[in-house]
């Protein structure tokens, strides 16, 4: 049922764990299952772009949730902000080689984490 790809990151996820000196943390809950990702995010200024040096996630949730939260991760890494908001919940799926379609709501989840933690960041930034 699942991918090669989502097994993989769902066996060995990426960037997994709390980050305490994160800039800015984006919570989102899955109004579906009731599943929670939190994304943390650190951001550096290189050349005049916010980048996100480094990122991890926690996820309470199942293992379409695990991989895509994983790949998110993996995806927006290095990547600049404005950059890293294009990355849609199509994007994480389309990496992953698919999820099956009733998996597919799991995927929102990752994506959504990602911009909301950009929204914070840039709340506090005052942006
Ligand atoms: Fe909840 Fe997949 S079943 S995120």
């Amino acid at each position: 049922m699942y991918s090669d790809k989502v097994l993989d990151h769902f066996k060995n996820p990426r960037n997994m764990g709390e980050m305490k000196d994160a800039d800015a943390i984006g919570e989102v809950g899955n109004p579906v299952c009731g599943d929670l990702i939190y994304i943390y995010i650190k951001v550096n200024e290189e050349n005049g772009k916010e980048i996100i040096s480094d990122i991890s996630f926690q996820t309470f949730g199942c293992a379409a949730a695990i991989a895509t939260s994983s790949m998110v991760t993996e995806l927006a890494k290095g990547k600049s902000l404005d950059e890293a908001l294009k990355i849609t919940r199509g994007d994480v799926a389309d990496s992953l080689d698919g999820l099956p379609p009733i998996k597919m709501h799991c995927s929102n989840l990752a994506a959504d984490g990602l911009h909301a933690a950009i929204k914070i960041y840039r709340e506090k930034q005052g942006n």
